[in-house]
């Protein structure tokens, strides 16, 4: 292929903050994060969460984008850029493959994102507080999967137009509102009776509460939320012009994706101490918390209605951005490497996203006999990306950036805009030493946790 067509480009400076930062806030910061952080530890997790992003996670994605911007490739072509053998394609794939598993699922709680919305357009408000409204609602079967392929056809629909300038146009006004709301609601949630207890265990570290899988799962959620380990920010990065500091944007994305989950613990752990009556079992509710406890808010509030519309529409938007960000980097994948057209592509993802998504979607239902190890077919699907296959893919690109790349080439790229590369020391100590040997422990810990 010797006739090159110009790449494209991200227009302005803020063109890759803006969509790094889009696609690294969804579903990851607002449902995600609030149940894992509830689940393992509260204060702890919080703690460990924010080490991990300031340290790994930064290397990470100056990594990525730095490869990106360097190969001018997606990941599997970044990958194979400096080897043709099968670890350069393995590496490439792995990273690739990954948002293909991942946004069957992510549809289906999009999916749940849309009933909610849609009952409290219908004034359900009391109802969606009762205790087994969720319940009912994820092992009807029917309803769910309707919802999921509701949700998904929406997600394809939009990539198949490529109307995604008009998509990024709307999250700069979108982004701001969910902010705005999500500091009122928190305000509302920390002054409930009984709320402060829930603002010490969230914020405040209890090393009572430590165990290994804090560790484990605070790894999988910042690879999850900051989008990385998964070679999007390698396209991303691909995009990015020369007078970009990738260090700068990369500390603007961190510190837009962690404030926002940040505050999406304050609206939910508090809640869920205040709602209740001090039982922990709560705590570990897992993926149904942010679908418990905010409509008991909601149901507390004179004004439920408008704001739980207005909540689970920006939720509903945030998570529409992210599924749209995760299929368009499945489909330009096939459409890269396997050199099919965009509408076979698309055809293609949006069929594995309606069998697989069908699995996770039915799975707390009909499906519910159906377990792999010993996990509903959703949590597999979570598991098995998030523990497994994202530790491996970080583990692959550093070590392409130890072994094959080199450091100094990083440092070239990272300093191209002439900022100087200002912790260049730390990036060199974790990307050789530290994020290797934990990959490996995390990974380790993960399958013997099985
Ligand atoms: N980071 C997103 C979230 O937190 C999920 C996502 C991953 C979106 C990768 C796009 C690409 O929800």
């Amino acid at each position: 292929m010797s006739s090159k067509v110009e790449r494209s480009s991200f227009s302005s400076r803020l063109g890759f903050v803006l969509s790094a930062a889009g696609s690294a806030v969804g579903l990851g910061n607002i449902w995600r994060f609030p149940y894992l952080a509830a689940k393992y530890g509260g204060g702890i997790f919080l703690l460990v969460y924010l080490l991990l992003v300031l340290s790994f996670g930064y290397t990470m994605i100056v990594a990525e984008s730095a490869l990106g911007r360097r190969t001018k490739k997606s990941p599997v072509g970044a990958f194979t850029h400096y080897g043709k053998d099968w670890m350069f394609r393995f590496g490439g794939w792995i990273n690739a493959v990954i948002p293909i598993l991942i946004v069957p699922y992510y549809s289906v709680i999009g999916g749940w994102v849309s009933k909610y919305l849609y009952a409290y357009c219908r004034g359900e408000v009391t109802a969606l507080a009762g205790d087994d409204y969720f319940s009912s609602f994820i092992t009807s079967g029917g309803k769910t999967e309707f919802w999921f392929l509701l949700f998904s056809a929406a997600t394809m629909f939009i990539i198949y137009m490529g109307v995604q300038n008009g998509i990024e146009r709307v999250s700069t006004i979108m982004m701001p509102i969910l902010i705005v709301l999500a500091v009122a609601i928190a305000v509302y949630a920390v002054t409930r009776p009984g709320a402060l207890q829930g603002v010490s265990y969230f914020l405040v570290p209890n090393f009572r509460n430590f165990s290994w899988m804090t560790v484990v799962a605070a790894m999988g959620q910042m690879f999850y939320s900051l989008s990385i380990a998964m070679g999007i920010l390698m396209t991303f990065g691909s995009y990015m012009k020369d007078d970009v500091s990738i260090e700068e944007a990369t500390r603007h994305v961190e510190l837009f994706d962690t404030a926002i989950a940040i505050l999406a613990g304050l609206m939910i752990i508090p809640a869920v101490f205040a709602f209740s009556g001090g039982n922990p079992d709560v705590l570990k509710a897992g993926p149904s918390l942010m679908f418990i406890t905010m409509p008991k808010i909601f149901a507390s509030m004179g004004f439920g209605q408008p704001a739980g519309i207005m909540f689970f529409l920006l939720v509903l938007f945030a998570a529409l951005t992210s599924a749209i960000a995760l299929a368009e980097s499945a489909v330009s994948t096939f459409e890269d490497e396997l050199h099919w057209s965009r509408k076979r592509s698309s055809l293609v993802v949006f069929a594995l996203m309606l069998v697989l998504g069908s699995l996770s979607a039915l799975g707390y239902g009909p499906l519910a006999m159906v377990r792999i190890i010993g996990m509903q077919l959703l949590d597999f699907f979570d598991f098995l990306t998030n523990s497994v296959m994202m530790p491996i893919a970080a583990m692959t690109t550093c070590l392409l950036i130890v072994r094959v790349v080199g450091v100094n080439t990083v440092a070239a790229e990272v300093t191209k805009d002439g900022a100087p590369f200002k912790r260049r020391l730390i990036f060199n100590f974790m990307i050789k030493y530290l994020c290797p040997f934990f990959v490996a422990i995390i990974l380790f810990s993960s399958i013997a946790s099985l």
